[in-house]
């Protein structure tokens, strides 16, 4: 073989070489946006499209991304290909509106700890809703030897729950209430309660309470977990008609429900928090938002989200970006992203290089107005972009719309004589729960509230309260409007000033 030729197949060799290693690493992914952060521009990718509702998405270290999908179906994608293979179909599943194959974590060092972690609800029988926690050991294309790690409660909905593993190496499991908020009180139920365990299932020496899996209490439905890279516990937390939360989760603490929603506001409130030292949230949202996965950003990739909450919302059909305090315990401020555009959003993660990850849910059992899109449900990636070939989204600041809470302005004004459950008192002051006024265009109730009325035939009158704020007035009726069974309208501080 003459030299040249040598050359020849070297070249030709190294040249191969080359290319197999730049295709293996630049998977080429159909970019939909553009996003401009203060100095970063970023670009939206469709990873995966056409999935069945992905629940729980979750980055493990031999880049690849683990999906649980509603119905049962966990499977693994290939970053680097972009390869999506479908490692079970989970067949005991019970699937209905917010039931199903829910939480997902794969452990931080699958390549010397191959396990992942799903919990599911199963009907046992017409009466018997349990949620189930197991262990599988993971394979090139499959799981196998399930183990079931332990069983709480389950119900149509408030199930929870998410799953995530701390840099103790202990598995923490966020159960829901199960729609029973009592339990999540009682010391003795799992439901409403960040469970923490060994890997194996058993129960840590060092928990709370001796034998008890128990780490936290006082929970309602709570929708992400995450830890930061302080080590510090966050859950996301569906408040009821009002009262969104973030936790910061501690060992032992009890944050309050059902006896405290949200901020420790009200007198009732004030005096359970007083007797059983409960901890409030440090974040919360009304009028709600659905928050739901959340995941800590280190800034990584993306700087302008250094030390943040990233937060994805149903209701609010967003991404939050919720930046922290340096010590991770306060919040200092929340941007919004994509606000309506990819309609509701499940679940976030990130992987080594900052790059982020969110699942739609628009083919879920609630879907809103203008969603599915084609191709939903996706997996979209966002990372790091050289120029803008897309239109060019931005983040929008949160309005301040009335921090006031209705709640706290009815058991000011109005509890004394409509009463806390609003059924008032019978021949003296009407209920406000179905009344037909209460529901009735706005227009109409304003001026009820704002002039009173002194009709007399009831023997009492009801007081004018025009000398609260558009915002209070605004807040207090969109409560009792809200509550008790009634379903109408917002009113809007604007519409309380028109009067
Ligand atoms: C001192 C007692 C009292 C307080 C406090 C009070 N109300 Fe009333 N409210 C009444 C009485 C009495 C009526 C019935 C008046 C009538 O029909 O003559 C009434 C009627 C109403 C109605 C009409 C309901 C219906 O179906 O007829 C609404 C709405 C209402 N109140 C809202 C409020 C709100 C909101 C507050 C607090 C900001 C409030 N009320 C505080 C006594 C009170």
């Amino acid at each position: 073989m003459s030299k040249i030729n040598d050359a020849k197949l070297i070249f030709g060799l190294l040249a191969s070489l080359f290319f197999a290693a730049c295709n293996s690493n630049t998977l080429q992914l159909q970019t939909i946006d553009n996003v401009q952060l203060q100095k970063n521009l970023l670009k939206v990718e469709v990873l995966a499209k056409d999935l069945d509702v992905p629940w729980d998405i979750c980055y493990a270290d031999d880049h690849s991304l683990f999906i649980a999908e509603q119905g049962g179906a966990v499977s693994r994608l290939d970053l680097a290909t972009g390869k999506k293979k479908q490692l079970v179909k989970i067949a005991e599943v019970w699937r209905k509106r917010t039931a199903g194959l829910l939480g997902l974590v794969v452990h931080p060092q699958v390549q010397k700890n191959p396990y992942l972690f799903v919990n599911y609800t199963v009907k046992k029988d017409s009466l018997l809703i349990i949620n189930r926690l197991v262990r599988y050991e993971i394979t090139a294309d499959t799981l196998k030897n399930p183990k079931v790690l332990l069983e709480v409660d389950g119900y149509t909905a408030h199930n929870g729950s998410r799953l995530a593993i701390g840099p103790d190496q202990k598995l923490y499991w966020a159960t829901g209430d199960s729609y029973f908020g009592e339990k999540a009180q009682d010391p003795k139920s799992l439901n409403g309660k960040i469970l923490r365990m060994n890997t194996d299932g058993s129960v840590p020496k060092d928990n709370p309470m001796p034998n008890s899996y128990v780490w936290a209490s006082g929970f309602r439905n709570m929708q992400g977990l995450t830890f930061s890279d302080k080590g510090l516990l966050y859950t996301s937390e569906h408040g009821d008609a009002i009262e969104d939360e973030i936790n910061l989760i501690e060992k032992g603490k009890n944050y309050g429900w059902p006896a405290i929603e949200g901020k420790e506001d009200l007198p009732a409130e004030k005096a359970f928090a007083l007797q059983h030292h409960t901890t409030p949230p440090i974040k919360s949202w009304t009028p709600v938002i659905a928050p739901a996965g959340i995941t800590y950003h280190n800034g990584k990739g993306i700087p302008e989200w250094a030390n943040s909450l990233l937060l994805t919302t149903l209701k609010g059909k967003s991404l939050r970006v919720i930046k922290l305090s340096d010590d991770g315990k306060s919040t200092k401020g929340e941007e919004i992203f994509f606000e309506k555009h990819y309609g509701r959003l499940r679940d976030v993660c990130t992987d080594r290089d900052g790059a982020v990850y969110l699942a739609t849910s628009n083919q879920d059992w609630n879907p809103s107005p203008g969603f599915p899109l084609p191709g939903d449900d996706k997996i979209l990636k966002i990372s790091k972009a050289d120029e803008a070939t897309q239109k060019v989204l931005r983040a929008k600041e949160p309005e301040t719309v009335n921090l006031v809470s209705g709640k706290t302005v009815y058991q000011q004004y109005c509890a004394s004589c409509h009463k806390d459950d609003g059924k008032g008192v019978l021949g003296t002051f009407p209920a406000l729960a179905g009344s037909a006024k209460v529901k009735a265009n706005p227009e109409t109730l304003i001026p009820i509230l704002l002039n009173g009325i002194s009709s007399e035939q009831a023997g009492a009158a009801m007081p004018a309260f025009n000398f609260l704020s558009n915002e209070e007035a605004a807040a207090v009726l969109t409560y009792i409007r809200q509550n008790w069974g009634n379903k109408a309208s917002t009113v809007k501080p604007t519409q309380i000033k028109k009067q």
